[in-house]
């Protein structure tokens, strides 16, 4: 089992290329693979809970996409979605990570005309465009108390009806509560099964949707959506 796999047995067809989505700092190349499966999983379950359908036309920017693991989970999951990843790209919490590479990422799996990857960097990113899913893994921590200005910027990227889902490491976390609750209203927490201390998935909206849709929506997913954890 590898961190999408399922699509790269499906969209892969003749070509032999792997993508390879890095190794985190203070990990291993097997313990980075280890972990995006658990992550993916738990996106793939916060991405269920959310009040739109898979087929959505979805603006989705991936803040600190890395080699695009993130944005390509956001691609297979939202058929219809576009995606745009940011990055600084020379951050020593992903080792030998480029734009480039990110982009081969993207083709390998099929995702060229959906995904767009840009050098950006979270402080000074100014999109024309507001988002109707914020997404980031394993990024906001590395800020220290510039992570407040973070939550503070990705949500005037958000607009009414947009969801930030973020995965990260949360070493205090009522400080971080507190921070990210004057930007977004906390619609679910998602703690892994096991392991990964401190690291939790956070579902997040601009303004608390109705329990109706949520309930509708948690219907549909239940009827007609096969959520696969194994990708
Ligand atoms: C641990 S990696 C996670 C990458 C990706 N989200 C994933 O899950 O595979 C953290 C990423 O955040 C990026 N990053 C760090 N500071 C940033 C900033 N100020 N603006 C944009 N990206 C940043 C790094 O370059 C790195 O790619």
């Amino acid at each position: 089992m590898d961190e999408m796999g399922s699509l790269r047995r499906s969209r892969r067809g003749k070509e032999n290329k792997e993508p390879y989505f890095g190794t985190y700092h203070h990990s291993t190349s097997t313990a980075s693979r280890k972990i995006r499966i658990v992550v993916k999983a738990m996106f793939a379950d916060a991405f269920a809970f959310l009040p739109f359908g898979r087929d959505e036309e979805l603006m989705i920017l991936d803040v600190g996409c890395g080699l695009g693991f993130l944005s390509c989970v956001s691609a297979e999951f939202y058929k219809n979605s576009r995606i745009t990843g940011i990055d600084t790209f020379k951050h020593a919490s992903l080792k030998r990570s480029s734009l480039q590479k990110a982009k081969e990422n993207a083709r390998i799996l099929g995702f060229s005309n959906r995904i767009k990857f840009k050098k950006g960097d979270v402080f000074g990113f100014t999109p024309t465009e507001k988002f109707d899913i914020i997404v980031s893994n394993l990024v906001i921590h590395n800020f220290g108390k510039k992570r407040f200005e973070a939550y503070s910027r990705i949500s005037s990227w958000a607009q009414t009806g947009s969801f930030f889902v973020i995965g990260d490491l949360f070493f205090s976390p009522k400080t971080d509560m507190a921070e990210l609750a004057k930007a977004f209203k906390m619609v679910k927490q998602i703690k892994p099964k096991s392991g990964f201390r401190h690291y939790a998935l956070l579902v997040m909206s601009k303004v608390k949707p109705t329990k109706k849709k949520y309930i509708r929506n948690a219907e549909k997913v239940g009827k007609s959506s096969k959520i696969n954890h194994d990708m």
